[in-house]
């Protein structure tokens, strides 16, 4: 592979992918991780079948050549492997029997809460690789690990408030205790951007609610995984958590075959999460939870104040390289302020950093899939081919794994940029004149999941608000869209997600509302009093 790159902040490619000898000490890889455990029954199993290289984004450099370097090895499980891990959890459920569905939400939260003290005494480790395995910024990586602990706070809360909201009072002489039970057995897979954070978005709600759990890891993402096994394994019941590798095809379409998973939840590609459900053979009785593709479109109106919506736009398209599904992935501005907008863009664009993921500021880094860069040159060359530009003089340069920023216009509805997720740094800009345009761009995406629009004047805005939520998840002013803060409802129609996926949310998906019930009476109150003192009756926490 060869480096041919223009890069704002490093003067040369040799800067952009450094020697090994130029990565500061504390920041290096460590030692190839040759890994063969996974978790399955509490215990680790040593796979003694084939294994899968995981590699870096971050190529190691050879003089002028680039190699792709070899972080570590995981598990390639077969078929068999992977049903043996699903066995294990539809035992630990036990037909709702098992130790974990029937300790009671109290006594759960307890032991999660134990979970995410051992949890950060892991973040060194797991930030190293969240770097090397994502080429995520040091300071993005640390704030997904110190996001994920401040997730699992919030869930323990909004737990704790599904237990204190339970006790019913009688009405039409029942009286009656209500409450959530899990659903089963729960499979969990996190994608690649945001390995750590996303994945445990819904184990955790899921441990919680008492379902028992398969989890395997995403393709880039997975050797930071290593550190947490011993965590579940000493801290919960067997088989409460397993966690397998390898191809999804081997692995995932078996488990949901059986028929044995009650609850997938899944955060990818719509195509992935697509599959799996059809392969369910009973999928009444599957619920999906799922956060899936996005192509949020930033919209600029007349008036509004540009330099606002230029330092959000950059942000939205580019933060993370535009890896994020809540990138603003088309930026739709008004014709009286396009060339403007434009000038003002491409100034901030220079500004933006580009490095390797310890470097201060970095904005840009190496793209997690080694194929993505190639797609973006097809989007790219589709758009230019369809009477496109490229606007910036770095844009679109070189080969190889780095794909710099680059900003197109005017982007049509001829170009497969206009309707395709392009999850990179390539940021198709298009001139409006009428609402119109905006609205029929909506009607044909496939997605639908948040907009960002920016306007100063609230007469612009209010005839949009009503139309706008009834066709998004989220609409944004002024800013740009995002997930957080994590208490916030965060979901999408069309293809973008099914369900909701902040933690209450989840909880209350990941679990069935279920009541206890008894006729109103002395005696039967006596009888709810003393199942609410009782250790044995985990559905009565106790008062
Ligand atoms: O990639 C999809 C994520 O849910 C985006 O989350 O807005 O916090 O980056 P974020």
């Amino acid at each position: 592979m060869s480096a041919e790159l223009n890069s704002n902040s490093c003067a040369t490619p040799a800067e952009l992918f450094p020697r090994e000898q130029d990565i500061p000490a504390n920041w290096r890889p460590g030692p190839l991780r040759e890994q063969r455990e996974y978790l399955v029954n509490g215990f680790f199993r040593i796979w003694t079948g084939a294994l899968t290289e995981v590699f870096s984004p971050i190529p190691v450099r050879r003089e002028d050549r680039l190699e792709p370097r070899l972080l570590g090895r995981v598990p390639d499980l077969d078929r068999a492997a992977a049903l043996e891990a699903l066995a294990a959890a539809r035992a630990a459920y036990d037909r709702g029997r098992g130790d974990w569905p029937t300790l009671g939400i109290v006594r759960r939260a307890a032991v999660m809460r134990e979970f995410g003290r051992r949890l950060a005494a892991c973040r060194t480790e797991v930030v190293l690789l969240l770097m090397w395995e994502t080429a995520k910024s040091r300071a993005e990586a640390e704030a997904e690990f110190d996001r994920t602990l401040r997730n699992l706070d919030e869930a323990l809360e909004a737990a704790q408030n599904l237990v204190s909201s339970g006790e019913v009072a009688a009405r039409e002489g029942i009286s009656a205790r209500c409450g959530r039970a899990p659903r089963g057995v729960a499979l969990c897979l996190g994608p690649c951007n945001h390995p750590l954070n996303e994945t445990f978005a819904t184990l955790i709600p899921a441990l919680l609610m008492g379902n028992t759990v398969v989890l395997k890891p995403p393709r880039h993402g997975v050797l930071l995984f290593r550190p947490l096994l011993a965590l579940w394994r000493d801290l919960l019941p067997p088989g409460v958590v397993n966690v397998i590798y390898g191809e999804g095809d081997e692995v995932l379409l078996p488990l949901m075959r059986s028929g044995d998973v009650d609850a997938l939840a899944f955060i990818g590609s719509p195509h992935v999460g697509q599959a799996l459900v059809k392969a369910h053979p009973r999928p009444l009785r599957l619920k999906a939870i799922m956060g899936l593709g996005a192509k949020n479109a930033a919209v600029v109106l007349p008036g509004a104040d540009l330099q606002q919506a230029v330092r959000e736009c950059l942000l939205g398209a580019l933060a993370f390289n535009g890896q994020r599904c809540t990138a603003l992935k088309i930026l739709f501005v008004h014709c009286d302020e396009v060339s403007r907008f434009i000038d003002l863009f491409l100034r901030g664009l220079r500004a933006v950093r580009w490095g390797m993921p310890w470097q201060q500021g970095v904005w840009l880094t190496p793209l997690i899939e080694l194929h993505r860069p190639a797609y973006l040159r097809e989007l790219l060359a589709d758009a230019l081919r369809n009477g496109a530009q490229i606007l910036n003089p770095e844009g679109g340069a070189g080969g190889g794994p780095w794909f710099p920023p680059t900003a197109v216009y005017p982007v049509t509805c001829a170009m497969r940029l206009w309707r395709e997720e392009q999850f990179g740094p390539l940021v198709p800009i298009v001139s409006f004149e009428n609402w119109s345009e905006v609205e029929d761009y909506l009607d044909q995406c496939d997605y639908a999941q948040q907009i960002s629009l920016f306007a100063r004047d609230a007469a612009q805005v209010e005839p949009l608000v009503d139309p706008l939520v009834n066709q998004v998840g989220r609409v944004n002013l002024n800013c740009k869209c995002q997930r957080g803060p994590d208490h916030l409802p965060f979901g999408g129609r069309k293809d973008s997600a099914v369900e909701t996926l902040s933690a209450r949310e989840v909880l209350t998906s990941l679990s069935l509302p279920v009541v206890v019930a008894a006729r109103d009476s002395a005696e039967s109150r006596r009888l709810m009093d003393s199942l609410s003192a009782s250790a044995r009756c985990g559905f009565f926490p106790e008062e």
